[in-house]
């Protein structure tokens, strides 16, 4: 057990519960981003043939859904009962199946090197760049040796780059939060994630607030630009970004 004095967010999240999917993934911006991320998870898994896959805080099933749908044998762990409950619902009206578990990444209820692939998304962000360290190292605690990590970080590059338009957006909407040490360096991060025995293989560029615009006049064009923006050296200016790495 790791003992530290980590943000309990359980009561946000289950006040937040019946909102999230509207807020984070309702609307022109958070629907591109949604295919986005989703089309980014499955070029990232599609070339291994995974055993068993965790989806750490797995909230209402957005990554979980997608990994049951192409098959994986997935257990979806949060720590907030009513975001796992949304998921679990969202699975069974489409009749797929996954594990569900109620629990804290800082205490995984599961044995060392049970998973061929570990997942989370959206998640680190929620933590201080020194207590990600914390966390990533119990994920990578339940990762079999030769097994796989998929992490997303919110990029500090786009939030550096794009102050000033972001700076308005949160004025108008109310939404966001201050640059901090909760947005993450490309460097920085991989050192931290090599530190903790996990060899990077892909990085992969998620959404950016400029892409907000053409989210609204097309999708497909958005989609297009999204594409291109997380794919190659552009993806210094996503929102977020996406890590794969193998364990030693
Ligand atoms: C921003 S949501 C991300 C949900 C989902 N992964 C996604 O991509 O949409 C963050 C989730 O982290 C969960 N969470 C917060 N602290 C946690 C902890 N210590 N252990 C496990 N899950 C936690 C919350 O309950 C919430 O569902």
């Amino acid at each position: 057990m790791i003992n530290s004095p980590l943000q309990d967010w359980r009561p946000f999240y289950e006040k937040e519960a019946k909102r999230y999917d509207h807020s984070r993934y309702g609307g022109c911006y958070g629907r591109l981003f949604r295919k986005l991320h989703h089309e980014t998870l499955v070029y990232l898994v599609r070339p291994h043939a995974f055993g068993r896959t965790l989806d750490v805080a797995a909230g209402t099933g957005h990554v979980t859904f997608l990994l049951a749908s192409m098959g994986f044998d997935v257990t979806a762990l949060d720590l907030t009962e009513a975001m796992i409950r949304l998921a679990q619902k969202k699975l069974h009206e489409q009749n797929l199946h996954a594990n569900y578990s109620i629990g804290s990444v800082l205490e995984l209820p599961f044995s060392d090197e049970s998973f061929n692939l570990v997942v989370s998304t959206r998640f680190l962000h929620l933590w201080p760049y020194e207590q990600q360290k914390i966390v990533l190292s119990e994920m990578t605690r339940v990762l079999v040796t030769g097994g796989m990590l998929i992490v997303d970080f919110d990029n500090w590059w786009h939030k550096s780059l794009l102050s000033l338009p972001i700076f308005i957006y949160q004025k108008l909407t109310g939404k966001g939060r201050k640059v901090g040490e909760y947005y993450n360096r490309f460097r920085q991060t991989i050192l931290m994630l090599e530190s903790l025995g996990i060899r990077i293989n892909d990085i992969h560029g998620v959404g950016g607030y400029h892409l907000f615009l053409p989210a609204i006049f097309s999708q497909a064009l958005a989609r297009t630009l999204g594409r291109i923006n997380g794919s190659t050296s552009l993806r210094v200016i996503s929102e977020q970004f996406i890590l794969k790495g193998q364990k030693r």
